[in-house]
């Protein structure tokens, strides 16, 4: 039996940030107007969901949202580390925001995700950010409350970085997702894969799995609350239930939470191709909820590579499994991640990642040049090509995927597609009002009389682009 290393945060302490949060409200009441909060987010999908809890307890606390930064009390910029580009940004973006308290010194300046959990990014806080109020690390999300209640009380400005506290699942916090239909559900926190690039394991800790009923009560009411298109989130949501010792793991959590009725969807991510089992793909086609859509990352399509990327598979094994997963699912719109200049990458190497992508006929691709994170074993991997070289491949990559996607979406063509209306379009012809998702997640602008936000509609498809697909409604309800 695994030992069940995911602990939820005890009650009290849960009911302590609540109390806090009641505090800051009080302190708000008395204001003559209701204080504003501008949330920024960079990154990933887990990332978006972490805003919506910070805005979820700023809006208990009884600020209200604005777009605009200038305007707000409170500032928080949620941040990312995945590569160098990101952080240039939010550096950046800082010194922007920092300038606000020139006018306004009250303004309330804070800085939290992945980004803040590095030391060196910390010390360069300290050193060269003295008007960032409060900084928190990805594992003290849930204390922010206690934190600004804190700096509103006078406190000295707030570095609350920890290690990983064994792995805690915060229950009970509120959330405030975006508008629309759409709604990420967390499944999991944290990875245990340590690939030789990636520093999402050292700032967002181990592998932790929230338990199947706490998810499921959460989708039963998302469903009940009307949101159509609801995605479960883990940095590798194949390893779910590792950790829980009882015995379920990320098919059988799919496969309860699709017993949940209702008109929606469930799609997932992200996949890792070590752990995505052909039960995986059986439980999707049987699905009535399930999107065929499968983002599935290969990284690269060299074995030498892959071996010290550490992802623990083949091409050759990679290939198979996306046509096993094709074999259940004819029609899945299938996606993945390359990274272009891994340290020590030859020609013939990126030539068996172009391999991949024209065997593979991914519908999307995310294609990122290698950015050196420091603390990672890539990081001192011996590097040949120039970066000319390396920007060379990334050109070709795309072009390469550029061809393929044009074909993929030609063959929509006149084909007829069930598509979840989930807002109104910018298209300059005025015709396509609406824009919405097919199953699989492709992006389809919409023309018809009387269409509105999370309407199912069946759309036969009239012209396509690289960007979009364009159909005309048939008729409107839901399939399943
Ligand atoms: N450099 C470039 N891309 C990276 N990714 C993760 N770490 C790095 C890095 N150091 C990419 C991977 C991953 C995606 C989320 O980001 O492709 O799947
Ligand atoms: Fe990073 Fe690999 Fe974990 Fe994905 S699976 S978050 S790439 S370490």
């Amino acid at each position: 039996m695994i030992e069940n290393t995911s602990r939820q945060v005890p009650k009290e302490q849960i009911a302590r940030q609540l109390d806090c949060m009641e505090q800051v409200s009080r302190h708000n009441a008395l204001l003559p107007e209701k204080p504003l909060f501008f949330c920024q987010t960079f990154g990933c999908q887990q990332n978006e969901a972490d805003t919506e809890r910070i805005a979820g307890m700023l809006a208990e606390m009884g600020y209200v949202r604005t777009e605009d930064a200038q305007q707000a009390n409170v500032i928080v910029v949620n941040t990312c580390a995945v590569r160098e580009h990101a952080e240039k940004r939010v550096f950046g973006i800082m010194g922007q925001y920092t300038h606000i308290k020139d006018t306004r010194s009250d303004v309330i300046i804070c800085m939290c995700g992945c980004m803040v959990q590095q030391e060196h990014i910390t010390e360069k806080i300290k050193k060269s950010y003295p008007r960032v109020d409060i900084v928190f690390g990805t594992h003290m999300l849930w204390h922010f409350p206690e934190l600004l209640l804190q700096r509103l009380n006078g406190s000295k400005r707030i570095f609350a970085i920890s290690g990983d506290p064994k792995g805690e699942i915060a229950e009970g916090l509120p959330v405030q997702r975006d508008a629309g239909c759409h709604a990420w559900l967390s499944i999991m926190y944290g990875c245990n894969n340590f690939c030789t690039y990636c520093i999402v394991p050292y700032v967002r800790g181990r592998e932790r799995s929230r338990r199947p009923e706490d998810i499921e009560a959460e989708l039963r009411c998302l469903v009940a609350e009307g949101y159509k298109d609801i995605t479960l989130l883990g940095q590798n949501v194949n390893s779910y239930g590792k950790d829980l010792g009882i015995g379920m793991d990320f098919s059988d959590l799919l496969a309860r939470l699709d017993a949940v009725e209702g008109e929606y969807r469930l799609r997932f991510m992200t996949s890792h191709p070590k752990d995505a089992s052909e039960k995986l793909f059986a439980t999707m086609a049987n699905g009535k909820h399930i999107s065929h859509q499968l983002h599935l990352p290969f990284q690269s399509g060299s074995d030498a590579i892959l071996k010290r990327m550490n992802r623990g598979y083949t091409k050759e094994s990679y290939l198979a499994l996306i046509a096993k997963a094709k074999e259940y699912m004819p029609d899945l719109v299938l996606s993945s991640d390359i990274i272009v200049g891994f340290p020590g990458e030859t020609e013939e190497d990126f030539q068996g990642t172009l391999d991949v992508v024209r065997q593979g006929q991914y519908d999307v691709l995310y294609t990122f040049l290698y950015s050196k994170r420091s603390g990672t074993p890539a990081a001192s991997m011996p590097d040949g090509a120039t970066p000319e070289e390396k920007q060379d491949r990334f050109n070709r990559l795309l072009k390469t995927q550029e061809g393929i996607n044009q074909q993929r979406q030609d063959a929509y063509q006149d084909r007829e597609l069930s598509v979840l209306i989930d807002g109104l379009s910018n298209s300059k012809d005025g015709i396509y009002t609406h824009c919405g998702r097919t199953d699989g997640g492709l992006l389809v602008l919409v023309r018809g009389d009387d269409l509105h936000i999370g309407d199912f509609v069946d759309v036969v498809i009239e012209k396509t682009s690289l960007r979009a697909l364009y159909g005309s409604v048939l008729g409107k309800g839901y399939h399943g």
